[in-house]
């Protein structure tokens, strides 16, 4: 499998939280607080390179040159439900970010994305689109809404999960490899019923309390 496109953080305290995310112990507010902060490490560490430009700033002894982000040209789309637990994680530090919103779940049987909802920026051409879903396990969600994101032309598409299936990877890397992957870890692979081993159990239903 080619790793080419995919970034696998590599932090400590990123490391550390995802062993308390794992946890059967751990509760609905813990685990959001998780999914928030280990976001926001990712964001931290995938925006490196981000275009700057040069401004002139005065400061209370003299005026120099100094830098910024380059425009407000970030577009995040969190896949519902638990994609939204990401996303002031990544707001926090991109707070001009616009936002859409992809409604996709699963169908418990088949493992195929079902789509609900989905409302995009309008001037997402224009922008860089950072993808959000904490998991990334058979591929089939994610890889059908950058299909979605395509139809409207902007200028890249990362995707940010947190837990990675080694099929997943494979398959987003495959029917697009033009996306660029990063997660917090790499799991062994999937059970029977579609879910990472050894994962988290079911993301959304962990952040929104409805197990
Ligand atoms: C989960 C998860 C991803 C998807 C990953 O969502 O949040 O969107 O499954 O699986 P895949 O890679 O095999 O497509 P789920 O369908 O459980 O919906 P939810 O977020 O509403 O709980
Ligand atoms: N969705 C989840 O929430 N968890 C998994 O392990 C797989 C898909």
């Amino acid at each position: 499998m080619s790793m080419k496109n995919v970034v696998v953080m590599d932090h400590p305290l990123i490391k550390h939280k995802i062993t308390l995310l794992r946890s059967k112990n751990t509760g609905t507010k813990e685990f959001r607080e998780l999914i928030n902060e280990i976001t926001m490490l990712m964001c931290y560490e995938s925006m490196r390179n981000l275009p700057m430009e040069e401004v002139e700033v005065e400061t209370p002894l003299q005026s120099m040159k100094s830098q910024v982000l380059a425009e407000k040209h970030v577009a995040i789309v969190p896949i519902l439900r638990a994609g939204l637990g990401m996303v002031d994680g990544v707001t926090s530090l991109l707070p001009t970010a616009k936002i859409g919103h992809i409604g996709l779940y699963r169908d418990h049987e088949s493992l195929q994305p079902v789509e609900y909802y989905c409302k995009l920026p309008k001037d997402i051409s224009n922008r860089e689109v950072i993808v959000l879903d904490p998991m990334l396990a058979t591929g089939g969600s994610v890889s059908d809404a950058v299909s979605k994101i395509k139809l409207r032309n902007p200028r890249s598409i990362k995707f940010m999960c947190i837990l990675a299936s080694p099929e997943g990877i494979e398959r987003l890397t495959t029917e697009h490899p033009d996306v660029l992957i990063y997660c917090a870890t790499k799991d062994e692979g999937l059970n029977e019923n579609g879910y990472i081993i050894p994962g988290l159990g079911d993301a959304g239903d962990r952040i929104f309390g409805t197990e």
